[in-house]
């Protein structure tokens, strides 16, 4: 009796849902992609209980010929890249074929699509975790597709005990949507959970367009308190938004960096985005960055990583030195001379409420004076100060009598 046989598909494809689909977020990822791979301009996002229970996401691009549907189902298959040439020049998110597959085997899945204008046609694909089987038939839908995922895990229940609250599993979800948006300032997203909206985000293509969506992803806080970043040098091209070292957080949770467009976590840029920083923050703070780095495709590997968070630069050193030395003169520019400005940010914020308190009309938070000036922690204000060259003891005091200024004024 032979000891090795093949894994049935539907093993395989859970094994390689394994890495692929961690969490419901997993899911809105992967479907994400596949509708900016196919062109949509509008992408809409609806959730039920985290995405455990459902999640629908509807999009208005180029769709799915019918013929092509139940091999849009399965592994390995994919209309994104035929040769190792396209591999090693790939421009779009997915390319590796197994993410519907690897969903399907562990949810309720359908898929219904329509490549052709007339919304008549379309054709929907239905599996459900059994042996991949998949069940075709005619639907109407405009043209685009939608993928509907019930009942994450309901196969898999050892996974499915891995799932955490509603809530947590929806911060995930959130987040993901949250970075593809940032990445495509050209599509409107719409998140729903539970059916009430969450992120209703129309396309921007103007720049005023694209701060108010930073604005409503990042918070107002953030646009209002950053430095805009354009600098190139070819082979590389850096754009976007970081923070004063007055916006640093507590934590790394404000910090987007997109390559070529997809969003990535990377050791070595996020040591050289430190390293500009170095000077500026205090031990312990984290800078906020939403960061676009525009290289070569050919001088990236993405395919590094299944769900490709991680990429490989050809020449790390070059990235690295770009990146930082970048960041360093951006933010050795705002030194000298700045303060005033920052000022004039975190007192536009700043409502006395006449009593020794304020409110911060970007967050709505409500803080003492004590904590007040310069839109910093109390304890990170002398040192923002000392950064811009100041006498650490000035700044307070400055800061104060600039705001109760302001807060005698009518409408303040
Ligand atoms: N929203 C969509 N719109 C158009 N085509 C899609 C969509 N989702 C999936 N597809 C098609 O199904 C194929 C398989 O998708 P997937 O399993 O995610 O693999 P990959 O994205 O790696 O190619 C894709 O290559 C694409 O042709
Ligand atoms: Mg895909």
């Amino acid at each position: 009796m032979p000891k090795i046989h093949l894994l049935n598909s539907r093993l395989a494809n859970q094994i390689a849902a394994g890495e692929v689909v961690e969490r419901p977020a997993s899911v809105v990822k992967e479907a994400l992609e596949n509708s900016l791979d196919a062109g949509a301009t509008r992408i809409e996002i609806d959730v039920e209980a985290g995405g455990a229970k459902l999640i629908r996401i509807r999009d208005n691009g180029s769709g799915i010929a019918a013929e092509d549907m139940s091999l849009a189902l399965a592994r390995h298959a994919t209309s994104k890249i035929a040769s190792l040439e396209d591999l090693e020049r790939v421009s779009s998110l997915g390319f590796r074929g197994e993410a519907l597959a690897s969903i399907g085997s562990v949810s309720r899945l359908t898929l219904t699509s329509n490549a052709h204008e007339q919304g008549s046609e379309g054709s929907s694909a239905a599996c459900e975790g059994r042996e991949m089987e998949v069940q075709l038939r005619p639907a109407p839908h405009p043209r685009g597709t939608t993928l509907e995922v019930r009942d994450l895990f309901f196969n898999t229940p050892a996974r499915r005990k891995f799932l955490r609250t509603e809530k947590t599993e929806f911060d995930h979800l959130e987040e993901v949507v949250k970075r593809l948006a940032l990445s495509r300032f050209d599509v409107a997203f719409t998140l729903r959970h539970n059916g009430k909206v969450i992120h209703n985000l129309n396309a921007a293509s103007v720049q005023a367009e694209s701060r108010r969506r930073v604005a409503a992803i990042c918070g107002p806080a953030f646009i209002e308190q950053t430095i805009a970043i354009d600098a190139e040098a070819p082979p590389y091209r850096l754009s976007g938004w970081v923070g004063l070292p007055t916006f640093s957080r507590s934590q790394g949770d404000l910090q987007y960096f997109f390559v070529n467009g997809r969003v990535i976590r990377d050791r070595l840029i996020a040591h050289a985005v430190k390293q500009a920083y170095r000077d500026v923050l205090y031990h312990g703070r984290h800078p906020a960055f939403v960061l676009y780095l525009e290289l070569d495709p050919a001088q990236v590997d993405v395919n590094v990583h299944p769900t490709k968070h991680e990429v490989r630069f050809r020449d790390g050193r070059a990235v690295h030195n770009f990146i930082f030395s970048a960041l360093h003169r951006a933010l050795a520019e705002v030194r000298p001379g700045h303060a005033a400005a920052q000022q004039d940010v975190a007192a536009t914020h700043l409502l006395a409420t006449g009593d020794g308190m304020a409110i911060d009309t970007a967050t709505g938070e409500i803080r003492s004076q004590s904590t007040l000036a310069w839109g910093a922690p109390a304890a990170d204000r002398g040192r923002s100060l000392q950064v811009l060259g100041r006498p650490q003891a000035q700044g307070p005091r400055r800061g104060t009598r600039r705001r109760s200024r302001r807060s005698r004024r009518p409408g303040h």
